[in-house]
């Protein structure tokens, strides 16, 4: 029996403040503006994945998810397959006994215990997850700045995920994407306190993919030109300054805005993108009521491509947010957190399993 080497992780999602949406690059994944997101804890949405290779394999690399087989050849997940074996080989050829892993074929295991697709950022988790597990699989001593510029050719919004807490992502000017990377705002235990509440209106896989949509967006919307040229640069420098003053009325103000500003973009888009549904204006109205009943903001929504919204607040206004928030959306929806989640303190990203 030939040897299986085998290695597992577990990754969070992150949910954009200031969110991604266009791409300069398709190839390399090159975004059209910097974005900044906040890393939630694993304790409810993560995915695991096991890497695993071995010489008795089958020939081609495979990726099964949910327990679904998937298409591995698309240029996206060989680019993360490509860049990894390249710096498994380069130890390979520094020593002779280290085993030649990056020859054998790959067998990739993942599971999300979140919706997929869904606007809840399972591409970020998911191939934060994939580059991780497979660079622990190739014992490589690299650097989550380095595994994030390859996670960001899987999704872009992965690149993200690499880190913990409050992180950036700099969209980069290299034509080669070298320094399109995510780098750390702030660390978790900056502001412990914040807290992000889930409502999953719907787990259902969404019409258009983030892929699709902001390529449809970069080609038609009239309105994206001054938000990748002037509104996100502002934000970006006003969102850095709020998450190191622990200022949440403007991280709550801006995190709204840009998501409002991101959905205009996508109602813009000919034909137009629908992500929002009557569930999720409700939660945007539940959340102005919030707010204007403590008289400041005290409770931030954020939506990503899809109907979910992320309610970002601080753990002192627990009652008066997830507590209000359940009262008035009731029961029928889904909640993943009964409590909201916490920021994800881990520096280096992900536990090994
Ligand atoms: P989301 O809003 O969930 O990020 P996207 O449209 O951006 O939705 O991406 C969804 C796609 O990401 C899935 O169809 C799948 O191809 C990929 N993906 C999701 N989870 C994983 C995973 N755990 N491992 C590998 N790829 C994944
Ligand atoms: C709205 O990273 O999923 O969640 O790079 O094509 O895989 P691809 O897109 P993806 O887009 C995320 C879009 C967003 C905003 C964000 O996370 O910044
Ligand atoms: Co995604």
């Amino acid at each position: 029996m030939a040897e299986i080497y085998r290695a597992s992780t577990t990754a969070p999602v992150n949910i954009a403040v200031i969110k991604y949406w266009g791409k300069r690059d398709p190839k390399l994944n090159l975004p059209t503006n910097s974005s900044l997101s906040v890393t939630l804890s694993q304790s409810d949405l993560r995915t695991h994945t096991t890497a695993s290779c071995s010489p008795s394999y089958p020939a081609s690399d495979s990726l099964l998810l949910n327990g679904s087989p998937q298409d591995v050849s698309g240029a996206r997940t060989q680019a993360c397959f490509r860049e990894l074996r390249a710096l498994r080989k380069q130890l390979e050829d520094a020593d002779l006994a280290v085993p030649k892993l990056s020859a054998m074929p790959l067998k990739i295991v993942s599971e999300n215990n979140f919706p997929t697709a869904a606007g809840l950022a399972s591409s970020a988790a998911g191939f934060a997850a994939l580059v991780r597990a497979i660079a622990n699989l190739y014992e490589l001593p690299a650097s989550p700045t380095a595994l994030s510029r390859i996670a960001r050719q899987g999704s872009g919004s992965a690149c993200r995920s690499l880190f913990g807490g409050y992180v950036g992502w700099e969209q980069g000017s290299a034509v080669d994407g070298s320094d399109s990377v995510a780098f750390q705002v702030a660390p978790a235990n900056h502001w412990p306190s914040m807290r992000a509440i889930i409502l999953v209106v719907s787990a259902a896989k969404k019409g258009v993919s983030s892929t699709t949509g902001m390529q449809a967006t970069v080609a038609t919307s009239s309105l994206f030109a001054s938000r990748t040229s002037e509104i996100v640069p502002r934000r970006m420098a006003e969102m850095q300054k709020a998450i190191q003053e622990k200022d949440f009325e403007t991280f709550g103000k801006v995190t709204m805005m840009d998501s409002n500003s991101f959905h205009a973009t996508c109602l813009d888009t000919y034909p137009p993108i629908f992500y929002l549904n009557d569930v999720s204006r409700a939660a945007i109205k539940v959340v102005e009521e919030i707010n204007a009943s403590a008289g400041k903001i005290i409770a931030a929504y954020t939506f990503d491509a899809g109907p979910n919204a992320v309610i970002y607040y601080l753990e002192e206004n627990e009652v008066q947010v997830a507590g209000l928030f359940k009262a008035m959306m009731g029961e029928k929806e889904g909640w993943k957190s009964e409590r909201g989640e916490k920021v994800q303190g881990n520096e280096q990203a992900f536990q090994a399993v």
